[in-house]
């Protein structure tokens, strides 16, 4: 992960130098990204190349401390955390302590290392979020793991149905942390109030693309945020 220390509005205005890891930072940051239900956004990190992860296969090497520092003020602002079930087993995920972590799934398995991770407590905060057609095997995975699952009312899970399945469960501000696959699904559903993409300044190889789209919203920039290292924050609303 690369090393940043300050970062600083430019849109809608230019604003003073900010250390996010300072106290005074964290509170600048949990304003800039405060929010009010409901709400769902998208948070993902992208080269320049729209690559989702750099070498090492994850989205840790193309992160940096600013982008975890932004991740980690729009988790607080957020009632539960959404992702795909490849991206927790992909990447370095921890069972957050405040907040929930709704895995959708159809296979149930999370692999180990989540688990390895994390406090047995935690696991109070995961959610198996599955259709109808996969709900005896997630519930069976759900009771291995200790945790509790939620079967939208559909067979297929639409990002759409699983919002109003955790809006059920008071789950009103909601942040989509990807991957490339459950991403572009939400991007496509037009469930998306607001899209938080990180642009490292990096380019590279890419396999897949960060939001796979047939064809995408129309976006206005409503902030960016830029860093001392060139990366850029910005946050989109789509043209309704
Ligand atoms: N750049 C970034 O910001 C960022 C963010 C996150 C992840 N990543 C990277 O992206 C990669 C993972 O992304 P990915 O696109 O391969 O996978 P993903 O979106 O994280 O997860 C895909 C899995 O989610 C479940 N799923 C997705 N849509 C579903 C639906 N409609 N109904 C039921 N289950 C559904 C399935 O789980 P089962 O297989 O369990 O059935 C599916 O295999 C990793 O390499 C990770 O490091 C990058």
């Amino acid at each position: 992960m690369t090393d940043t220390r300050s970062v600083r509005a430019v849109l809608p205005h230019v604003g003073p130098v900010i250390d996010p890891s300072s106290s005074d930072g964290r509170a600048w940051l949990d304003a800039e990204y405060a929010a009010e239900a409901p709400l769902v956004r998208l948070n993902m990190v992208t080269t320049l190349t729209g690559a989702a992860v750099g070498p090492d296969g994850t989205s840790d090497s193309i992160s940096n401390r600013v982008d975890r520092a932004i991740l980690a003020a729009i988790r607080r602002a957020s009632d539960a955390i959404v992702v795909g079930a490849q991206t927790v087993r992909a990447e370095r995920y921890r069972l957050p302590d405040d907040r929930v972590l709704a895995v959708v799934t159809r296979s149930g398995d999370l692999g180990d290392d989540v688990f390895d991770r994390s406090s047995l407590e935690a696991r109070e905060n995961l959610l198996l979020v599955c259709g109808r057609a996969d709900a005896d095997v997630v519930a069976a995975r759900a009771e291995q793991y200790g945790c509790d699952h939620v079967v939208v009312g559909a067979d297929a899970v639409t990002p759409a149905a699983i919002r109003d399945a955790l809006a059920t469960r008071g789950l009103r501000r909601l942040v989509c942390e990807g991957g490339p696959s459950l991403a572009s699904q939400f991007v496509a559903d037009g469930v998306v109030d607001e899209l938080c993409v990180t642009a490292a300044p990096k380019v590279g190889a890419r396999a897949e693309p960060f939001l796979s789209l047939e064809s995408g919203p129309d976006t206005r920039v409503a902030h960016l945020l830029v860093d001392d290292l060139g990366y850029s924050y910005l946050r989109l609303r789509p043209v309704r």
